[in-house]
């Protein structure tokens, strides 16, 4: 998602709650990012944190509500609200919430928000029962209906000691927000996407299983490309050590049976299929009921043959897979186009430096139904990700 985020004016609002620490981390991942981040924070968030702390990780001037007749804001805000690519409030009280909703600006945030036309996210964090108060769920859902992102709040243990709703969500989860808020009315908006991701487990015994390298990471950002271009994306994923990437429909499985269970399920009504996933071409035949004791020196399992899904699957939607090569790249993958009846297929040797599995990045090239070839620069799993959809998207079939 960094792809997206470079060089954007991303404005970000702090308003007073006890999450306002968890700003000073996001502010830092925007950076990372490449975005240009000016933070604008409530009289009562500089009670929690100082504004040097965000001045420090953004290395812009932070807006204060002071006040302060010196302050450069009075010329600056509403530059601030003209140049913001996005408008996050992160954390967002009760208050600031019920303010946004009546269209109120009595501070720098409100009047900046109300002076933009950027994508605008609201990131509520609170007491549970402030939460759940009648006003703060109408006032929740009017921001809603006018288009806002409302990011959470999350479930768990809250600052009053009580667990429930009301968490700040994690920096993560936010940054997906964040993102597919910048991209909802993108080139792929009404589109569904169907990725598949991980690699798949396959029961020997119920302690053991087949299974292989895959991190899952290309599937995961692929999907999260998809949702930043306004996608709505189903991902079915084997297990991962991932986080569910925020605002896409998450399935999880575990065997190659399973997956294609739900990809054929959900790739009905999709209008491309992607199979970055390395499904086991073979699962033991029988799966033993009881642990298997060790006794021979040798222990001989059968395995039998899966069932290709992307081969298999019914339906007329873009059809696009993953050729996983150590060997002779371009002709194994030709063959799989034609063998599996795809659009297109991205053919990775993964022996290529930086593109292993588990790696953050990714080479490969990609081979279209008629057998042209476009190699690939090395890029990040995401950018390989857009390179793929910027191809899926001249191929849909309406
Ligand atoms: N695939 C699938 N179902 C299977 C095996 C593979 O849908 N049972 C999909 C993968 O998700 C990938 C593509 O087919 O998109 C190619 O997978 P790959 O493992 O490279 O090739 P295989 O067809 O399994 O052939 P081989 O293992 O012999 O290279």
């Amino acid at each position: 998602m960094a792809g997206l985020l470079t060089g954007k004016h991303v404005v970000l609002g702090v308003t007073g709650s006890i999450a306002c620490y968890k700003a000073l981390d996001l502010a830092s991942k925007l950076v990372q990012a490449g975005a240009l981040v000016d933070t604008i924070m409530s009289y009562g968030a500089t009670q929690f944190v100082t504004p040097l702390a965000f001045r420090s990780i953004t290395h812009r001037a932070v807006v204060t509500d002071s006040f302060d007749a010196d302050s450069e804001y009075s010329v600056e805000h509403v530059a601030l609200a003209q140049q913001a690519d996005v408008v996050v409030v992160a954390p967002a009280t009760v208050h600031c919430i019920a303010k946004l909703a009546l269209g109120l600006a009595d501070d720098p945030l409100t009047t900046t928000i109300v002076a933009a036309k950027a994508p605008l996210v609201v990131a509520p964090a609170m007491d549970g029962n402030m939460y759940d108060h009648p006003a703060t769920q109408v006032n929740l859902a009017t921001l809603k209906d006018r288009g806002v992102v409302i990011a959470g709040p999350g479930t768990g243990r809250l600052a009053s000691g009580l667990t429930g709703v009301g968490r700040l969500l994690e920096t993560p989860e936010l940054l997906g927000y964040i993102t597919y808020a910048m991209g909802k009315d993108g080139d792929l908006a009404g589109r569904t996407v169907v990725v598949s991701a991980g690699g798949t487990m396959e029961p020997i015994d119920p302690v053991r299983v087949i299974t292989n390298h895959s991190s899952g990471k290309m599937g995961y950002a692929l999907a999260e490309a998809a949702r930043d271009r306004g996608a709505n994306v189903v991902l079915v994923t084997a297990p991962t050590n991932l986080l569910d990437p925020a605002l896409v429909k998450v399935v999880q499985v575990r065997t190659a049976e399973q997956m294609g269970e739900a990809v054929r399920l959900h790739a009905k009504d999709a209008d491309a299929l992607i199979m970055a996933a390395a499904v086991a071409d073979y699962r033991p035949a029988v799966e033993a009921k009881q642990k298997i004791k060790k006794n021979d020196d040798d222990l001989n399992i059968r395995l039998a043959k899966t069932e290709d899904i992307l081969k298999t699957v019914k339906g007329d939607f873009v059809r696009v897979g993953f050729a996983a090569e150590s060997e002779n790249l371009i002709e194994n993958s030709k063959a799989k186009v034609g063998g599996k009846n795809l659009d297109l297929i991205a053919a990775n040797d993964i022996t290529a430096e930086g593109s292993g599995f588990g790696s953050d990045t990714n080479k490969v090239t990609l081979i279209g139904r008629d057998l042209s070839v476009e190699e690939l620069p090395l890029l990040t799993k995401y950018e390989v990700g857009n390179r793929i959809l910027d191809r899926v998207k001249t191929l849909f079939r309406d």
